[in-house]
């Protein structure tokens, strides 16, 4: 066979052999078929000295051609087999650096805490500063300054627990509510004061539906020149509307607390019934909801804590974050808000 057949036949199968190796060292094996001394390429190479004259440039153009066009190709199929052979070597030695999600329950505050922090939000709304007190608190300020008479019936054994007797200035019990913080403050704040005091509280009570020995209250008091019976109405009115809806209306009934003079209860009109559905699931048909304490303080007050009565006056309430939870969601036992079921405290 003449060498330039030879050649042709060897740049026509050319790519098939190459095709066919799957590994960078089996390429080195079809190179060395494809180009080596032994092959058709260097047969031709070794015989161009012998060739005649006028066929040597021929032959040797094609024999260019031929080694150009096959090592152009192995030089492809090697990158192809390299970029391959990379690509397993990572795959095999990569490492998961990732871990599984650990995903952990998502806690939230407990409904009164909730309640709490939504009242006290509506009065800082107002310019009001957020004041506390010792739960372990001197009878001094939890009745005497609060104008409550030692013959008053709330202080005995039966209604209040006592941490240690005596003189009601060192006299110790855990305090029956928060009203003493509006002594507190008073005696260490000049006015005006427009404060708001959530916190805890305890009394002797036995559990019930609606009673537990330690629970909780949020205390207003705001003193200052010329305040008067309709500053108290209109700032609860607001504190309804923003709570309980734009509906709301209130209405104050005569009442009586130590330290206010004169004092009040005030209700809500009912938010499910707009005050008018007999049996309603929330008012019973009252049309109103019982929710707080509240009046004009004491003069006695004022000035136990130090202020001029006749230059100063102001108003003071007190209300439930129990009962605003129970009354608003539904609730029909306070023990719910301590039993500390999940079913029950995931709900809010
Ligand atoms: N301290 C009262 C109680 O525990 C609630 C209360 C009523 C607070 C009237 C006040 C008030 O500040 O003016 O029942």
């Amino acid at each position: 066979m003449d060498p330039i057949a030879k050649l042709d036949e060897s740049i026509t199968t050319a790519p098939e052999n190459i095709e066919a190796a799957e590994t960078l060292s089996a390429l080195e094996e079809v190179e060395t078929r494809l180009l080596g001394k032994d092959s058709v390429v260097g047969e031709v190479r070794r015989s161009m000295g012998g060739l005649e004259k006028e066929l040597r440039p021929k032959v040797g153009a094609k024999l260019n051609e031929a080694t150009g066009l096959i090592q152009d190709l192995l030089d492809e199929k090697r990158n192809e087999l390299q970029d391959q052979e990379l690509e397993l070597q990572l795959r095999d030695e990569a490492i998961d650096v990732t871990l599984d999600a650990v995903s952990f329950p998502r806690g939230r505050l407990h409904i009164i805490q909730q309640t709490i922090d939504e009242v006290i939000d509506i009065f800082v709304g107002l310019g009001y500063q957020v004041a506390d007190g010792p739960e372990a608190e001197l009878a001094w300020y939890n009745f005497d300054a609060l104008n409550t008479p030692s013959t008053h019936p709330s202080r005995l054994e039966s209604d209040t627990m006592y941490l240690d007797w005596g003189d009601p200035r060192d006299e110790v019990l855990l305090r029956t509510h928060t009203s003493p913080v509006q002594a507190r403050w008073m005696e260490s704040h000049e006015p005006p004061v427009y404060i708001v005091v959530p916190g805890r509280t305890y009394r002797t009570d036995t559990v019930d539906a609606t009673h537990l020995p330690v629970f909780h209250q949020i205390e207003g008091l705001a003193v200052d020149e010329n305040i008067v019976f309709s500053d108290l109405k209109g700032t609860l009115l607001h504190w309804a509307r923003e709570f309980f809806g734009p509906q709301s209306q209130v209405r104050l009934r005569p009442s009586f607390f130590p330290f206010t003079e004169p004092s009040a209860e005030m209700d809500v009109s009912c938010f499910a019934c707009d005050g008018g559905e007999p049996g309603c699931r929330v008012c019973g048909g009252a049309g109103w909801l019982e929710l707080l304490g509240c009046g004009m303080v004491d003069p006695n007050v004022l000035e136990a804590a130090g202020y001029d009565p006749n230059r100063v006056s102001g108003f003071a309430f007190g209300m439930g974050p129990e009962r605003l939870a129970m009354v608003r969601h539904g609730i029909d036992s306070i023990k719910h808000f301590i039993d500390n079921d999940l079913r029950f405290l995931g709900q809010f």
